[in-house]
């Protein structure tokens, strides 16, 4: 029987190269026999109803028999999750990667090297008390970095070089929830980007940025195609199993003696870029495990 899906993606973030990759996961479908329809988020309105919960408007047709879930709508998600439908990535994983704080917590107590981290208290409104920051001062040391939880392309992460600058973006992020963090010297603007589906890891690259300490292709990093070392490929796949993915991009740094140690889960990782760097189709790995779940 031939499978039926969606693609969901972030209807209001339709730039051009969201747009290329939609399309290349229908093409790509397409081969695998597989019936694969775009769907934007926001054409499904989670909507409660006489105390239920549905997606309007109806649309025609049988539900899907799953959903690539591109984008980071959690009720969306968890509704689709709730009438039914298998998701890749779930809800959960999706929400665990989000978020930076969530995700270095759900990985802590298994064994798994990360940076040391503290996840700064909630406040509500200003911050009127900083005196939390001699303990952060104490554990980390300077520089240390801080990164807001939700962000990505390295834009939201900060190098924080003294006290005074500390204070000052602790000021200015204030309610915004974010991460005080280890700064890892030895991996300054390099680290691996591995993509894994299933339990395997199916491409990684190096990237290398000069003059800063942030890797991300955005910020000016260079791509190179990378053969990952068996402690790397452990790591990444530990990791994406731990917060319960089927696929992630998963981001390395490295430690002193070059071991491996875990920086981020992206649950929504481009396949762009990897592709140009090493030739490999993610999507053709993705569309295929998707077939041999269900
Ligand atoms: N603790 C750290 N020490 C040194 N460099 C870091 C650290 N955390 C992140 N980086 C660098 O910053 C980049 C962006 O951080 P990351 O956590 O991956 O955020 P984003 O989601 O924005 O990509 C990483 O790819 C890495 O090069
Ligand atoms: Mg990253």
């Amino acid at each position: 029987m031939q499978l039926k899906g969606w693609i969901i993606y972030n209807g209001n973030l339709y730039t051009q190269k969201f747009s290329e990759q939609v399309e290349w996961l229908l093409r790509t479908a397409s081969q695998f026999d597989i019936e694969l329809e775009a769907v934007a988020n926001h054409e499904l309105l989670v909507t409660i109803d006489g105390g239920n919960a549905k997606l309007q408007p109806d649309r025609p047709g049988p539900a899907p028999d799953f959903v690539f879930f591109w984008d980071k709508d959690l009720f969306l998600a968890r509704q689709l999750e709730q009438q039914g439908i298998r998701l890749f990535n779930s809800a959960r994983a999706i929400e665990i990667c989000d978020d930076k704080a969530l995700t270095h917590q759900q990985l802590a107590n298994q064994g798994i090297p990360m940076p040391k981290t503290i996840i700064a208290p909630k406040i509500y409104r200003s911050v009127q008390d900083d005196r939390h920051l001699t303990q952060v001062i104490e554990t980390l040391g300077f520089p240390l970095i801080m990164k807001e939880s939700f962000g990505s392309f390295g834009e939201q992460v900060y190098y924080i070089q003294n006290e005074r600058t500390l204070r000052q973006k602790v000021h200015e992020l204030g309610n915004t929830p974010y991460i005080f963090q280890q700064y890892v010297q030895s991996s300054y603007g390099k680290d691996v980007r591995l993509h894994v589906v299933g339990d395997r890891v199916v491409a990684a690259m190096l990237r290398k940025a000069e003059g800063d300490f942030r890797a991300n292709v955005t910020a000016g990093g260079k791509m190179f195609p990378y053969q990952p070392t068996e402690a790397e490929k452990a790591l990444a796949v530990r990791c994406s199993q731990l917060v319960g993915a089927d696929f992630t991009g998963v981001d390395l740094l490295f430690g002193a003696n070059q071991e491996p140690i875990l920086c981020e889960i992206n649950s929504n990782a481009h396949f762009k870029n990897i592709y140009d760097c090493t030739g490999i189709d993610l999507t053709k790995a993705m569309l295929g495990y998707i077939k041999e779940q269900l």
